[in-house]
């Protein structure tokens, strides 16, 4: 049994923060056993580790990023959705045929995954299945969690990135029969990369694979407005983009996360709610992108789920905790032209990148019982230089802070040291 100490704060309802100054977070076989203001009787043998005057809060779950698209992170920003994939980003997920090169790109993205406090993600890799087994295998060395979808598609794609089904579903199961293992931190995820990119048949077979071993799911939806008039030629048939994806068992038959939801509303909005579909909110990405402003509240109020993703190379910026500030800004300028959606709080923002999003991977995101141990430990002493509350410290090290106040970082129990860049 461990207890760590220090100052906790976590979020176990969106509305307000838990915080336990001078507490402790007991901790047995990477599971939480509770937080304390003084340690219990019962764990009067724990090993303490004594983190002092530091903030020890949740780690931080990316649920929407493009790993591939690491070299291209903070350049390119100049095109909307369409004509960027195909001048920017389909060339550089191409080269992603060269192992070396997957190797030494995916080792950086992930040692600075670590870096930004990211324990968990949920990533798309390329068409490519050995580069997408590296991946994963980079994943599983460096202890952190991850769902990585090897990505299908078969049409309106470079012939680099086009397979045929028979391949998709070949080179899917070979990952499946290898990484599907109940206790794995590191899971295969179906990945359609979007309806433009896939044909009915490919569309089908991945639904297929989803249900045949009861896997999640992973798309974007709903993201730019020329993409969806596109998806409406293409699907004359369904509803709305959504009921594209839904035909296909692809929307909730299993677990399923969708990015950007940035036009989502009326009847997709209703199917997202009933099928308990996930949104992965992408700010800085909808921003670079020209593509909007999702509408989180929205999102909220009707019990639809949220988690933050970065969206590299969509979104510039891979820090979660920068990714909260997007998000309460993105919901003030909603609030801005409509003051009757409240933008997102603080706790709320905290709380749609941990417990919200954690759920996606089980009982992630919260120091409450039962929850694996995912935490940073913050030292924010350069930032306190003048005894701020707690709270403002957390939203000081939020707004201004970087991974160079991140002094410990602990996924399911255990602690993760920095991954090897090769
Ligand atoms: N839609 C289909 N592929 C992509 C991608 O790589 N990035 C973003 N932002 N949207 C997409
Ligand atoms: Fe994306």
């Amino acid at each position: 049994m461990k207890a760590y100490k220090g100052h906790i704060i976590f979020t176990k309802e969106r509305s307000r923060f838990e915080i336990i100054e001078n507490g402790y977070v007991l901790v047995e076989k990477g599971k939480v056993e509770g937080v304390y203001s003084e340690l219990p009787k019962e764990a009067a043998q724990a090993e303490v580790i004594d983190y002092g005057d530091r903030l020890i809060i949740p780690a931080m779950n990316d649920m929407h990023v493009h790993a591939p698209q690491y070299r291209n992170q903070g350049i390119a920003m100049d095109l909307e959705l369409l004509p960027w994939l195909d001048n920017y980003t389909f060339p550089e997920e191409s080269k992603y045929s060269d192992i070396g090169y997957a190797k030494r790109m995916y080792s950086r993205f992930v040692r600075d995954l670590w870096r930004q406090g990211t324990m968990r993600t949920v990533a798309f890799a390329t068409v490519h299945y050995e580069s997408t087994k590296l991946l994963m295998e980079l994943f599983k060395q460096s202890k952190m969690g991850a769902m990585v979808g090897k990505v299908d598609m078969n049409r309106n794609s470079p012939d680099s990135l086009t397979e045929t089904v028979e391949d998709a579903i070949k080179y899917n199961e070979a990952l499946i029969q290898e990484y599907n293992k109940e206790d794995s931190l590191v899971r295969p995820i179906i990945t359609p990369r979007f309806v433009p990119s896939c044909t009915p048949e490919l569309l089908k077979a991945c639904g297929e694979l989803a249900r045949k071993y009861n896997l999640p799911v992973q798309s974007h939806l709903s993201e730019n407005r020329g993409e969806i008039a596109w998806v409406k030629e293409l699907e004359p048939d369904s509803a709305n983009y959504g009921d594209a994806y839904n035909r296909y068992g692809l929307f909730g038959q299993t677990k399923t996360i969708m990015a950007h939801c940035v036009w989502t509303a009326g009847e997709e909005l209703e199917l997202m709610r009933r099928n308990s579909v996930m949104v992965a909110h992408c700010p800085t990405s909808n921003f670079n992108l020209s593509s909007g402003m999702a509408p989180i509240r929205t999102f909220i109020d009707n019990d639809i789920s949220v988690g933050l993703g970065s969206d590299i190379s969509g979104g510039h910026e891979l820090s979660i905790f920068k990714m909260m500030v997007y998000a309460i800004q993105t919901s003030k300028m909603h609030y801005s032209a409509d003051k009757s959606k409240p933008f997102l709080s603080l706790s709320e923002a905290f709380w749609i990148a941990t417990k919200s999003a954690g759920s996606f991977f089980g009982k992630v995101g919260s120091f409450e019982k039962g929850y694996d141990f995912d935490a940073l430990v913050i030292d924010d002493h350069e930032l306190n230089h003048d005894n701020y509350p707690l709270i403002n410290r957390l939203e000081r090290f939020i707004y201004i802070g970087d991974d160079r106040h991140i002094l410990d970082r602990y996924c399911n129990g255990e602690k993760v040291e920095e991954p090897v860049v090769y």
